[in-house]
């Protein structure tokens, strides 16, 4: 502006001084955008910043780079301050109508975020996180496996590279090799399991009727028993994967792998449904015609409601199994077995909400049983297994979900929270929707027949996985994916990181659905992001209440979430305000942490700041003038001696007989007392591997029941948890009703009995068995229904068809005859 009133006056000397006519008109200029204003000055810094820019001319715009390059009318607007967690130039220009163009602004912001925290060594999973890899998509740690002869021209040399120009639908040459070289990068991250895609023998052309699908992400097993070729090698070997449990277990890193024990492969395209036995053919889906069929021969699932059909029709394709035919149970489980005996430390499996549920249970009774020896060996502790039930709370087979899990034992993935995770930080959802849904998950429904998840730290959390858009598909920034791992890490739960968003990795083809969110990792550097997961993992690992403890909401808004992690006197508590550009004044905020003041656990890497907790010690503390930055995570801890508290018992039901892990913390260095108390009824459990924060029990002789645990140290005794000691081995037994009376839509059948496997009698929807499953309208197949019941070694009294009724839910219980029972071996 002033340049041009200046230029305006010499024009008008000038024509006095030349004796003009004086007529002339003074030029117009046009005068120029104020230079945009930003409010953090360039220097070097510490913590993270976030920097807004403004402008002084009325209604200009402004555009802004972080690249280097000249800003202009096609770089990106601003609007909400930019939070600076690297090393940032921003330059911005301002443009408003009836001004040129501003000058540019720059400023660079050097960034040294302090390092995290050693991360300590863990007992347990619960004290870490595990990250989830799809093997293909990793790092090809072996060339030679990436166009084996038994399965050629599969592979897609731009993978990696080019994806631009790949085809995401081939293998792109990752491999268990790939996972082993980048150990160290993983456990630099303080990663502490890794779950891996399929490893097994997948089928070997391309599934051309499927959109020319091949396995990459292994969930099209033709033989369980054998490691895939690409993965491993050309012998189908287990050389490669047992390389990789013995380096990974030297890394203190676990390994699960993901079991999709539902099907096979798909049954019209590819090998049709093909199943070997460690290189034998058994059948093929249309030659599965004998009097016991390994699979079902039922139509796709159509109705994800139907009890019946989720368990017994085809899922997407897929040759369905029938876990229920002796040779697939006992095939199935020797294939887990095989993994066990391989060194594995748990499994991910796949679809349970479309497996035969009563089958799982056998499943899990299986592995809690196995006692075999492993070579590589695994990790201390008995194996972690989590599934896969994909649904939402508001589905109907949801407080089926929690039935299952808890009555089970077997963990399931929280897709139920999953989905609002996404909502929150991928859409911008309310916080509510995250607490209400740790309210339902936690504390169960008063309007739906659903229990509480009875113990909510061993569900499977995640906000990213394989089967879903990255939340940067969704509309995340990094910010917002850096909030969600601040949320995952201190939530209650296992966490399960998806791997590559550490690394910001998405593709937004399509909406980033798959398989554009199976990216291929094409950095392993240092991050934000990896920075930031490395203080929570130290945090985790240092702190037991946020492995084990309660989680309680303390202070909510649509954008602010407080809560507060909790066991005994060690307290974290966490503050997030995901709010773009607006701080936020917190009232009424309360803590356990007890009076004095906090610094942020991550050292400001979000932006956090520290907090004073004024009142007594005790309870319910009250924080005072606080005022938390928008886009900001701010974490503050207290550590303190913990008394005996068990956290986690691995797994949570067993047999008489069983090794059982205790996980928790304060149970001091010398082996004290196990006890396990069904009604009236406590015995001491014979205990090996004794630490402060762990060790194995074997569950003492007691009638079958649900049961409490607890453990004593110097004449200190922990508070009781949950568990389940069932009567004996369980078998799958598949028996038919041949005549049942109409039943009202809203009926079920239920199955009680005189053991607790079969509810003790109970005729209530949670307490007694099922409900039993009705085949759909118009099957052309028999009901083949499923219970579970405890291995007679004889014919004794337990398995005798005097033992069980088959009754109705319902105020006037009606006994039904008893069943006609076909019991397979
Ligand atoms: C669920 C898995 O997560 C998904 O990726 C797979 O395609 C289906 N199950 C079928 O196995």
């Amino acid at each position: 502006m002033g340049v041009s009133l200046m230029l305006a006056v010499a024009a008008l000397l000038a024509g006095c001084g030349s004796g003009g006519s004086g007529n002339s008109t003074p030029p117009v200029t046009t005068p120029q955008a104020a230079t945009p204003m930003l409010s953090v000055s360039a220097g070097t810094y510490t913590a993270l910043q976030s920097v807004a820019i403004t402008d002084s001319t009325s209604g200009a715009a402004i555009y802004y780079t972080t690249n280097g390059a000249v800003p202009t009318t096609s770089s990106a607007a601003y609007s909400v301050p930019i939070p600076i967690a690297t090393t940032t130039t921003i330059e911005a220009l301002a443009v408003a109508s009836g001004y040129t163009n501003s000058s540019v602004s720059s400023a660079t912001y050097t960034i040294n975020l302090p390092a995290a925290p050693a991360i300590a060594p863990i007992a347990d999973i619960h004290q870490g996180f595990i990250y989830q890899i799809v093997t293909d998509r990793f790092f090809d740690g072996d060339t030679t496996n990436d166009n084996p002869s038994e399965s050629p021209n599969l592979h897609n040399p731009n993978g990696f590279t080019n994806p631009a120009d790949a085809d995401w639908n081939l293998y792109w040459g990752g491999d268990l090799a790939g996972i082993q070289q980048k150990l160290s990068y993983l456990k630099s991250m303080g990663v502490a399991g890794i779950w891996i895609s399929p490893p097994m023998n997948n089928i070997r052309v391309n599934a051309a009727a499927s959109n020319g699908e091949t396995s990459y992400h292994g969930y099209w097993t033709r033989d369980f028993m054998q490691i895939d070729e690409h993965f491993g090698d050309d012998t189908n070997s287990w050389t490669a994967f047992d390389a990789l449990v013995t380096a990974a277990h030297a890394d203190g890193i676990r390994v699960y792998v993901d079991f999709p024990a539902n099907d096979s492969n798909p049954i019209n395209a590819g090998e049709n449904g093909s199943l070997y036995d460690n290189g034998i053919l058994i059948t093929t889906y249309s030659t599965d015609t004998g009097i016991t069929p390994y699979y079902h021969h039922n139509p796709n699932i159509s109705n994800y409601n139907d009890h019946y059909q989720v368990q017994y029709y085809t899922l997407e394709g897929l040759a369905d199994l029938d876990q229920t035919n002796p040779w697939v149970d006992s095939y199935l489980k020797s294939a887990v077995e095989q993994f066990l005996a391989h060194g594995v430390d748990g499994f991910r499996f796949d679809a349970v909400l479309e497996v035969n549920w009563g089958w799982e249970y056998s499943l899990e009774n299986a592995i809690a049983n196995w006692s075999g020896s492993s070579s590589p060996a695994r990790m201390p502790g008995q194996p972690f297994i989590f599934g896969e039930w994909n649904e939402g709370s508001g589905d109907a087979l949801y407080p089926d979900s929690v039935k299952f899990s808890n009555s089970s034992g077997m963990n399931l993935l929280d897709y139920t929270l999953y989905w609002q995770l996404a909502n929150v930080f991928g859409t911008g959802a309310s916080f509510y929707d995250i607490d209400n849904e740790l309210t339902l998950e936690d504390t169960g429904s008063s309007s739906i027949p659903a229990q509480a998840f009875t113990q909510p730290n061993d569900l499977v959390t995640f906000f990213d996985n394989h089967d879903n858009p990255r939340i940067m598909s969704q509309g995340a920034d990094r910010m917002a994916v850096k909030q969600a791992i601040s949320f995952l890490l201190t939530c209650r739960g296992v966490p399960v990181l998806y791997y590559g968003d550490e690394q910001y990795l998405f593709n937004d083809t399509n909406g980033g659905v798959v398989p554009y969110n199976r990216n291929g990792m094409t950095s392993f550097g240092s991050t934000d992001a990896v920075l930031l997961i490395q203080y929570l993992a130290a945090l985790r690992a240092a702190n037991p209440a946020v492995a084990y403890g309660t989680m309680t909401q303390r202070w909510i808004n649509n954008d602010v979430y407080i809560y507060e992690r909790q066991l005994g006197t060690n307290v974290v508590l966490v503050a997030i305000n995901k709010n773009p550009s607006t701080d936020q004044s917190i009232s009424g905020l309360y803590t356990d942490l007890e009076p004095g003041s906090y610094t942020d656990y991550p050292a400001q890497t979000m932006g956090g700041i520290g907090i004073t907790v004024t009142g007594t010690a005790g309870s319910n503390n009250p924080v005072t003038n606080l005022k938390l930055p928008h886009r900001s995570v701010s974490i503050w801890v207290s550590a303190g001696i913990v008394l005996p508290s068990i956290g986690n018992i691995t797994p949570r039901v067993a047999n008489p007989g069983a090794a059982v892990t205790i996980n928790g913390t304060g149970f001091g260095a010398t082996a004290g007392t196990v006890n396990f108390t069904i009604g009236s009824t406590t015995l001491s459990a014979t205990v090996t591997n004794w630490s402060n924060g762990q060790t194995t029990a074997f569950v003492p002789a007691l009638t079958a029941g649900s049961a409490t645990v607890t453990v004593t140290q110097d004449t200190v005794t922990s508070s009781a948890a949950p568990f389940t000691v069932n009567t004996s081995a369980l078998i799958p037994v598949n028996f038919s009703v041949s005549s049942t009376p109409a039943l009202a839509s809203t009926d079920v059948i239920m199955l009680t009995g005189n053991v607790a496997e079969l509810g003790n009698w109970a005729t209530t929807w949670n307490g007694a068995i099922g409900p039993v499953t009705i085949p759909a309208t118009g099957s052309a197949h028999k009901p083949s229904r499923y219970r579970r019941e405890p291995r007679c070694s004889s014919s004794s009294s337990c398995c005798t068809t005097t033992n069980r009724s088959l009754r109705r839910t319902s105020s006037t219980v009606t006994p039904f005859p008893l069943p006609a029972r076909v019991q397979r071996p």
